[in-house]
């Protein structure tokens, strides 16, 4: 197949809540590129792709499509495809499965109500502060597409892209269908004052303490919330069912926690 030039709409994902805030500062110091966000705050990817390609997902809606409210004109109509650059800034293990099997449902429950969209995914681990190269991607850019050969980028080192057709793993799974044998219900708040006030390291000290017991999401689940309401008490968590909050938690207490909970 001989090479073709397409326009492009680049999209940052941020691949889980920890990176919201940085895919979005990012997106927004690059003109024309978008962000969106897979877990947490921020604008879920399923709602920027419907407003890229003009589709209205609201109920009842038709196929006509909807205006976009950013200002940005809807892609789909004009054939031009859209590429998602899954963001990891400080590394981690989230798998680039997580950002396929959602552009993939996308794919398959907008079919009737988007215009012929395509859709590439790439996954990026950052270490550094800096957002992805994103410029050489806006535009028309030249992609060569062989049989047997994934579609590369136009740049020096022809970064691979993977197409998202509508047959990726699906989003539910007989795996995620009951909640799991917990004894503790651990609410850790990840509000803006708990935020400010060390609730990122609560919780990192939690999940590491569960996983040297070999409890994580099972004897113990954890789980981040928003503003729980105490706010003066921060970094606020909860244990449920026994229904304890406790305040101004430190890294070193938040273990402690974890480890009275399997007691
Ligand atoms: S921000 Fe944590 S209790 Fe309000």
């Amino acid at each position: 197949m001989a090479a073709e030039e397409r326009g492009w709409q680049v999209v940052l994902v941020s691949m889980n809540a920890t990176s919201n805030a940085a895919v979005q500062a990012w997106g927004e110091q690059l003109p024309g590129v978008a962000s969106a966000s897979l877990e947490g705050d921020g604008t879920p990817l399923v709602e920027v792709l419907d407003e890229l390609a003009g589709v209205d997902a609201s109920p009842g809606a038709g196929p006509e499509g909807r205006a976009s409210t950013s200002g940005r004109a809807p892609l789909g109509s004009s054939g031009v495809g859209i590429r998602l650059i899954g963001c990891q800034p400080g590394g981690g293990a989230t798998s680039v499965s997580w950002l396929r099997r959602v552009a993939g449902h996308w794919l398959r429950t907008r079919r009737d109500g988007a215009p012929a969209v395509v859709l590439q995914v790439r996954h990026e681990r950052h270490d550094g502060v800096e957002p992805p190269d994103a410029g050489p991607l806006r535009g028309p850019v030249a992609v060569a597409s062989a049989p047997g050969e994934s579609p590369r980028d136009g740049s020096a080192s022809g970064t691979r892209w993977d197409p998202i057709s509508g047959d990726e793993a699906p989003l539910h799974s007989p795996a995620w269908q009951a909640p799991p044998p917990f004894r503790r219900h651990l609410l850790v708040c990840c509000g803006v004052r708990c935020n400010a006030q060390g609730s990122r390291e609560v919780v990192e000290s939690m999940v590491r303490t569960a996983k040297e017991l070999g409890v994580v999401h099972d004897e113990v689940l954890i789980t981040r919330t928003l503003c729980l309401f105490p706010c003066n008490q921060a970094p606020v968590v909860v244990s449920y069912p026994d229904n304890q909050w406790r305040g101004g938690v430190t890294p070193a207490q938040a273990a402690e926690i974890v480890r009275r909970a399997v007691e």
